[in-house]
């Protein structure tokens, strides 16, 4: 993980799989490298290949399965080049509602953040160094391909001039709201939160196993949390993210 997060710039490939997913890639602006299919699926995906100048690899389905060691029922896979990700601080200035996502590294709840942030109305996400590939298969398949229409960038590297948590700072200098979404008994319930019309707000949300780090807390203004029945300690992260921009978009 932590060597593709370094090479993904530029240097990186990804994998499209689908028609739909492969088209939205190409229709984001992903250049297309090459593509694989069988034959089954040329005449679907003509329209598609129309659209490249890259090869495209014709193979019998057990040719595919043994190629990428698994079944590839979705027709095609594409291999797509990255894109350059947007400096922080622009994709800051031209926004006013962000996900920030601190050490989510599971690829099915990057993907399911996507498409919760792309539904309902968030205008980007930024991600700590230690969070998963939000163009790694899995993420982009679960996202539905939202993954190409939600801006996104990396926060906080351990290169970067601020490293994580410190990074954070960036969201204070372009006037955010900086909420921290936590199950902590002790947090402001999410039904009372109230902002100003027009606010610039960022949710923060953390890993799986210990959600937010203290340094990501501190950084926050306010802590909310989601009720939940008794007995339930917290929420999968990416039902808590749906949850809390749901909520936001009717603020
Ligand atoms: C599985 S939870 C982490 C649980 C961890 N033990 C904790 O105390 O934060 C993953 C993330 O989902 C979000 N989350 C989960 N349940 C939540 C709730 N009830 N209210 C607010 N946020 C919640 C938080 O951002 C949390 O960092």
């Amino acid at each position: 993980m932590q060597l593709r997060t370094r090479a993904e710039p530029e240097a990186g490939l990804f994998i499209a799989e689908g028609e739909k997913v492969i088209e939205r890639a190409l229709g984001a602006g992903y250049p297309m490298r090459s593509m694989l299919l069988s034959d089954k699926w040329l005449a679907v995906m003509a329209p598609v290949i129309a659209r490249s100048v890259a090869p495209v690899y014709v193979a019998q389905p057990a040719v595919l399965e043994q190629v990428t060691g698994f079944h590839v029922h979705r027709g095609a896979l594409a291999a797509m080049g990255r894109r350059p990700l947007p400096d922080p601080g622009a994709l800051l200035a031209g926004s006013r509602r962000v996900v920030v996502l601190e050490k989510v590294n599971n690829h099915t709840n990057i993907g399911a953040i996507f498409r919760s942030a792309a539904a309902l109305g968030m205008d980007a996400v930024l991600l700590a160094p230690d969070c998963a590939d939000p163009l790694y298969r899995r993420s982009v398949r679960v996202s539905m391909g939202t993954v190409f229409a939600v801006p996104y960038a990396r926060l906080g590297g351990p290169q970067d001039a601020s490293p994580w948590p410190r990074a954070l700072d960036l969201l204070a200098e372009h006037g955010y709201r900086r909420v921290a979404l936590t199950p902590a008994s002790d947090a402001l319930d999410l039904r009372a939160l109230r902002l100003e019309a027009g606010a610039k707000v960022a949710l923060l949300l953390g890993s799986e196993g210990d959600g937010l780090s203290p340094g990501a807390l501190a950084a926050c203004e306010l802590r909310v949390r989601i009720p939940m029945a008794a007995g339930v300690d917290s929420l999968n992260v990416a039902a808590a993210a749906a949850v809390a921009c749901y909520a936001l978009a009717g603020a």
